[in-house]
């Protein structure tokens, strides 16, 4: 049996999931923790957390991909791959029959186009500002006064959405603030707010060819209203995976494994590995 794991170092989230071969490819164990200050300390602590969780020493992980923003952070990495590749990767194998993926992270969101057997065809990204991604939601959460948790069932209990001028994170405070003060419900608000941000993640990406099957990825799959609000202004479904923040790590595990493979069969299964802390 191989086992191998993928670190998903994100600006705002490290995940780490441990897959295995034995009886067919599977993920043993996921772990998610908050990236912090601490970059390399994250990937530390994210796959320590799954190979326990996955029953496993870090030595008898074979391999271990690096991805996301911090990926030359992973001390104990073997090779690092662009979330891009990862996130393809990943999405084709727990999605299968995906062609496009719509990632929405912390700090910046993406669209791929994906070929048949996973590979990128082409991508955009927005990274220049926060609109569109998981800081903006998080910022709108703040302002009214709630948890990131309720934002999207709330934003579904909207009965007559308000329009959002802008969705720049400096001014929708100040748009928020306003219709709270013209009596506006919570409700409406966070409709209005989900809205916005899926007109401008389409906006994104429909700079490519948007083939079915759409699926979404990032922590953002997670919050329901964006999804409904994106399924929305797309006119169609999306599939999404309940692991759907752990794509970009299960992607990375699955160039692990072929990895490991690819040493097996060349005999050199093993050599250069290393793992965190010395341990
Ligand atoms: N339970 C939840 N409900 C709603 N939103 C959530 C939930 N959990 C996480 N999120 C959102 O997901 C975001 C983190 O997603 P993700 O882990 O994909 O980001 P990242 O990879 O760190 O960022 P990036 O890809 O931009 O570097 C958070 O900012 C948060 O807004
Ligand atoms: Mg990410």
């Amino acid at each position: 049996m191989r086992i191998a794991a993928g670190v998903d170092v994100g600006s705002t989230q490290t995940k780490a999931v441990v897959m295995s071969d034995n009886g067919g490819v599977k993920v043993l164990a996921r772990a998610l923790v908050d990236t912090g200050a601490n970059v390399q300390r994250a990937a530390e602590r994210a796959f320590d957390a799954c190979c326990q969780k996955a029953g496993v020493q870090s030595g008898d992980v074979g391999f271990v991909v690096g991805t996301g923003y911090g990926r030359y952070k992973i001390a104990f990495g073997n090779t690092q791959m662009t979330e891009i590749t990862c996130h393809a990767k990943g999405a084709s194998f727990l999605c299968p029959g995906t062609r496009t993926v719509i990632d929405m992270g912390g700090q910046d969101s993406k669209a791929i186009s994906v070929g048949a057997t996973g590979e990128v065809l082409d991508f955009v990204m927005n990274d220049k500002c926060a609109a569109g991604t998981g800081r903006f939601l998080a910022n709108s959460a703040e302002v009214m006064g709630i948890s990131l948790d309720e934002v999207g069932p709330l934003s579904l209990r909207a009965r007559h959405p308000v329009k959002i001028a802008t969705v720049c994170t400096v001014f929708v405070e100040s748009d928020i603030l306003s219709y709270l003060a013209q009596g506006k419900t919570g409700e409406d608000i966070l409709g209005g707010v989900h809205i916005a941000i899926a007109k401008r993640t389409l906006s994104l990406a429909r700079r490519l060819n948007i083939e079915p099957e759409i699926t979404m990825t990032g922590g953002v799959a997670r919050n329901v209203g964006m999804v409904r609000a994106l399924e929305e202004v797309l006119g169609r479904k999306m599939l999404v995976s309940p692991d759907a923040q752990f794509v970009g790590a299960v992607g990375a595990a699955l160039f692990a494994l072929e990895k490991l493979d690819q040493s097996f069969e060349s005999g050199i299964w093993r050599e250069g590995h290393a793992v965190p802390g010395g341990h």
